[in-house]
């Protein structure tokens, strides 16, 4: 059992590998934070702030001036009863009364993992992987009740937390805020680690020092965004890669999120993550229940780099799903970047033809394939094939590149609808639109009114009728614009605060219905590139296009931020031209191929326009990745070297769970001449090993290569790349 109750003192604790969790009633009536980090065997923890006395502080019922809940750390505020920090839940009750106060009620045990209705969630695949705690508040006066759900997986030191709150009175309570954790620490004394970013520089890395007041991320683009993601870390001062406490939060969910922290007067820190409160709320009829979103919450003892490998493998064994979950992925050929909108049939199989004399397993037709879709001015909404690009419809060219021996791809953007559309000629009001303002557009799109049943099934219905006729093996489904011109004509007035989560829960039962239709379909997630990387899209697509910038040199940060959270069975990274389409930069083939085999391995260029030395070099690169895939799909991750931190090369690793095989890659970023040795330290292998270099034959134990180090070899020009593969020997 992971979860242990002292009945009498109502102390819960959580238990999972290397961790604890526990919170204990207080006075009586509130549920406190106590403790969450390293296991320890009892939960006989001091609960240091409980009776502190404060100076204009207030006491909740008055005849216990003893203590107030401003000091008292707390499972899920409300920001009333003395309370004046960020609140977890705000609700709005029928007489226009916004205090919420939750009391305990009761708890009880779980085997295993409930799934959320409607929601991505990470799963277990049998009951004794994980238990959970649900613990009842209630707020007597209103009878609205708050169950904090709680499972605790057994073999990793992960805990998950999503809340529901049902309406049990008869009247309708109006929801503005419900996060779906809330933890209170004990001090300050952390580091904010976070993933802000932009189009084509997705999920940099920031960390802060906390201060006093409120530091948040958020996302208010109905996306989970380019901008932000959701998803951050609590490090104390001095963590790194493999030392330190660190917390991680992540929200599987992709839409409007808000996480961050408050240092309070006292210098204790809130932590939160959720649903954003920004232009939210939900209608609770009498009887009716809100589900958030669920949390994951990471704690490792030892740095940053045991909080990923942990996220890895509960995304990519207990939140990915189907087939590819185990199996790896096929190595792509895109024609975005070598076509764009200008292609025929012809030209596709040319280039699928040659993709396939290389090594490529999977030809994917990006955007243009449909309605009059020339450029980015129309035809969002009208799935049937262009007729004048690929003479003979979709069936014929899939039977053609299924006849190279090669899987075949197709591209989406379901979400979306352009006014120059068949489909807007037909249903102007399908679109998301404000009444009496004019319309936002972005990329010359709008976004459909998918919270409308009607429009969602006749987009799906569309998108089914093409994939049955054509036997399609992969999908690449695209967003490109951020949630705007919020109104949907279909809803009341009272409901309009619900369109941006209605618009997520949405793309969840398209996405479901597609995965569900279809469940040898390999899919891949994208919004403008890395828009939308988050837990929540890992429930349908096992892989998701990380960035369109597919410079090496720019993918060094972008890929080693996303692997904070992510793992790397899920970057789609590309090989592509250069000069790059986006940074103009030139790199060798070779670095762009080391680069691009830190992910789901593919090429995103003319490959008819290639040499033969890139040819040759491409199929090389195709059997080397052929040798690693198995690591980028179930090895251990280690970050060797920061881009962020100024150095002249990058480094990353890869160990295979036996430890018997790891490999070292990198690149060293410019030239130097007479450069100085810079030696680099292997990680997570046995010590007692010996591991033999295959490219020069030389025997080290583990122990030395991780200790001792090895130096990296001389190069000259910029851009070189680096790599180094060990095997386990006898010898
Ligand atoms: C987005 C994607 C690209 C490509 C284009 C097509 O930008 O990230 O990979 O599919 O759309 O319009």
């Amino acid at each position: 059992m992971s979860i242990w109750v002292d009945e009498e003192q109502k102390i819960f604790h959580l238990q999972s590998k290397d961790t604890s969790y526990i919170m204990r009633v207080v006075k009586g009536r509130y549920l406190a934070h106590v403790y969450w980090g390293k296991k320890i065997h009892t939960p006989d923890v001091e609960n240091a702030q409980l009776n502190r006395w404060i100076s204009f502080g207030a006491a909740p019922d008055g005849s216990d001036k003893s203590y107030s809940l401003d000091y008292i750390r707390q499972e899920y505020p409300t920001g009333c009863q003395t309370d004046y920090r960020m609140p977890a839940v705000q609700a709005v009750f029928e007489d226009g009364s916004r205090a919420v106060e939750l009391v305990y009620e009761s708890y009880r045990i779980l085997p295993g993992k409930p799934g959320l209705q409607g929601l991505p969630a990470a799963y277990v695949e049998n009951e004794e992987e994980a238990d959970t705690l649900e613990i009842t508040l209630s707020d007597t006066l209103k009878h609205m009740k708050v169950i904090l759900m709680y499972t605790v997986y057994k073999e990793l030191d992960v805990i998950t937390r999503s809340v529901k709150i049902r309406n049990e009175s008869a009247e309708r309570i109006r929801l503005e805020k419900a996060v779906s954790a809330s933890v209170d620490f004990e001090t300050s004394d952390y580091e904010l680690l976070d993933l802000p970013g932009a189009w084509g520089r997705e999920r940099h890395i920031e960390k802060t020092k906390l201060r006093s007041g409120i530091q948040e991320l958020q996302s208010r683009r109905g996306a989970s965004s380019h901008q932000m993601n959701p998803f951050f870390a609590l490090a104390e001062p001095g963590a790194g890669e493999d030392r330190g406490k660190v917390y991680g939060f992540a929200l599987v969910y992709s839409g409007n999120f808000t996480a961050g922290a408050e240092v309070d007067q006292i210098f204790q820190t809130r932590a939160w993550i959720g649903l954003n409160g920004y232009d939210f709320s939900w209608l609770l009829e009498s009887g009716e229940t809100f589900q958030t979103p669920e949390a994951v919450m990471v704690y490792s003892s030892e740095g940053f780099g045991k909080m990923s490998r942990t996220f890895h493998q509960l995304f990519r064994t207990r939140l990915v799903r189907g087939r590819y979950r185990d199996e790896v992925r096929p190595i792509l050929a895109n024609n975005w970047e070598a076509t764009y909108f200008d292609f025929t049939e012809d030209r596709l199989v040319e280039i699928a033809a040659k993709a396939k004399e290389c090594g490529v397993e999977l030809f994917v037709l990006d955007d243009g394939w449909f309605g009059k879709r020339d450029n980015d001015f129309c035809a969002l909404g009208d799935w049937v094939v262009n007729e004048d690009k690929i003479k003979g419809g979709l069936p014929a060219l899939a039977e053609r590149i299924h006849g190279l021996g090669l899987k075949f791809g197709l591209w989406v953007e379901p979400e979306m609808i352009n006014e120059d559309s068949d489909l807007y000629r037909e249903h102007p009001d399908w679109a998301l639109k404000i009444p009496g303002r004019a319309m936002n557009r972005s990329r010359h799109q709008l976004n459909l009114d998918i919270t409308r049943k009607e429009v969602r099934d006749h987009v799906m219905n569309q998108i089914f009728s093409v994939l049955d006729a054509c036997k399609v093996d992969y999908v690449k489904w695209d967003m490109n614009r951020s949630v705007d011109n919020v109104f949907s004509a279909a809803l009341p007035r009272e409901c309009q605060g619900e369109v941006y989560h209605r618009y997520v829960l949405a793309v969840y039962e398209m996405m479901e219905s597609l995965v569900q239709r279809y469940p040898d379909l390999l899919f891949e997630g994208c919004s403008g590139g890395g828009g939308r990387f988050e837990a929540g899209m890992l429930y349908y697509s096992p892989q998701i296009w990380c960035s369109d910038n597919t410079d090496a040199i720019d993918r060094l940060k972008i890929q080693y931020g996303t692997s904070f959270g992510y793992p790397i069975s899920a970057m789609g990274s590309h090989v592509s031209v250069c000069p790059n389409h986006q940074s103009g930069r030139i790199t060798p083939f070779e670095t762009r191929g080391i680069v691009a085999s830190a992910g789901t391995f593919g090429y995103e260029l003319d490959l008819i326009k290639m040499s033969e030395e890139e040819k040759k070099i491409a199929r090389g690169q195709i059997l080397k990745y052929k040798e690693m895939e198995h690591l980028v799909q179930t090895g251990d991750y280690y970050r060797l070297v920061n881009p962020f931190e100024n150095n002249n090369h990058v480094l990353w690793q890869f160990v295979s769970k036996d430890k018997k095989e790891t490999v070292v890659c990198g690149v060293r970023l410019h030239s130097e001449a007479n450069p100085h040795i810079y030696l680099f330290y292997p990680q997570g292998l046995d010590a007692d090993m010996k591991y033999e270099d295959v490219v020069t034959g030389k025997v080290y134990t583990g122990a030395a290569l991780m200790k001792a180090g090895l130096p990296l070899p001389l190069t000259t020009g910029d851009y070189q790349p680096i790599k180094f593969t060990f095997k386990a020997v006898e010898r």
